[in-house]
């Protein structure tokens, strides 16, 4: 069974005084397994943070349904156990860090649910390791990096022990130094704790790393798959207003020049691979460096 359900969840906003709304979710349906690295991609507007919201029962569907290991969300008497399965990191750290004393902010959520001190010191020490920000922990969060701040922020969820953490853009503010610090810690989580991750980002390049790429448009879901699958669908993202990471771009731009090369290629290392040929054959024994 799937660790989180969505079942032709539909949603509106209130619009106006007079009870007006607008539909934003138009019916959306997916599955997302335990321990599965999702990317969640889309054009602004197209509902990525308004589903992801829906995924700790911040929102709750006006039709549809939506379930957390089984857990119904419109179940008002299981939000708070729903909330400390799924936590949601923001794109703004500033935002998420209220605390003077960075274990003091990791040590919010643990307190919140009423665990015992001696327990609460144990998990605060762990995630803040696990974020490897152990060394800051006496530090005031206004000090830190951008980076550190989120990753002060992922540690504050990790100590509530979720299986899922969903995050919405959480590399967006960061300098490109802060964003592999994120994107690393989030895979390590991953990887090592088995923790379920849903990653909203509108950088290309950090969708590749996924197991899963989900492109959402307009409220619905345009298109899934693995990366390759997903990437390999230039001209519909195109179409949609949407990037590929740039090494996919550049190959598919010279295979429809009608350059012979692979149907798709992720990254820098694949895409070396695929022209290096290619260079060599056209230039005689001579290699042109790219
Ligand atoms: N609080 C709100 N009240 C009314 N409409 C809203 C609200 N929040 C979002 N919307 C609208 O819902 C639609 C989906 O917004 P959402 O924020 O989920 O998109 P998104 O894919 O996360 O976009 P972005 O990439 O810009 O973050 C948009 O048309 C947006 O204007
Ligand atoms: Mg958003």
């Amino acid at each position: 069974m799937d660790y989180l359900t969505c079942d032709q969840v539909k949603f509106s906003y209130e619009t106006g005084e007079n009870g007006e709304s607008r539909e934003v979710l138009h019916g959306v349906s997916l599955g997302i397994r335990k321990g599965e690295f999702v990317a969640l991609l889309g054009h602004n507007g197209s509902g990525k943070s308004t589903l992801a919201k829906h995924f700790n029962a911040m929102l709750l569907p006006s039709s549809g349904k939506v379930y957390v290991d089984g857990l119904d969300t419109m179940d008002e008497s299981l939000k708070i156990e729903i909330r400390r399965r799924v936590g949601l990191v923001l794109q703004n750290p500033d935002n998420q860090l209220i605390a003077s004393v960075v274990e003091e902010d990791v040590a919010f959520g643990p307190e919140n649910l009423g665990i015992a001190p001696p327990e609460i010191r144990r998990r605060v020490d762990d995630a803040l390791k696990a974020v490897e920000m152990y060394d800051y922990r006496l530090n005031a969060p206004y000090k830190l990096s951008g980076g550190q701040k989120q990753r002060v922020a992922i540690a504050g969820i990790i100590a509530m022990q979720p299986d899922c953490i969903v995050l919405d853009e959480p590399t967006a503010m960061l300098d490109p130094r802060g964003r592999t610090e994120v994107l690393d810690t989030i895979h390590k989580l991953n990887r090592e704790k088995g923790i379920t991750i849903v990653l909203i980002t509108h950088y290309m390049d950090e969708a590749v790393g996924a197991d899963r790429v989900v492109v959402m448009d307009d409220g619905k879901i345009l298109t899934q798959g693995t990366p390759r699958e997903v990437f390999s669908q230039v001209q519909l993202l195109k179409d949609h207003q949407l990037d590929v990471p740039q090494a996919t771009e550049l190959v598919w731009r010279l295979r429809s020049e009608g350059y012979d090369l692979p149907d798709c290629v992720l990254d820098i290392g694949e895409c070396v691979d695929a022209l290096e040929p290619l260079l060599k054959s056209s230039s005689g024994d001579s290699y042109v460096c790219p």
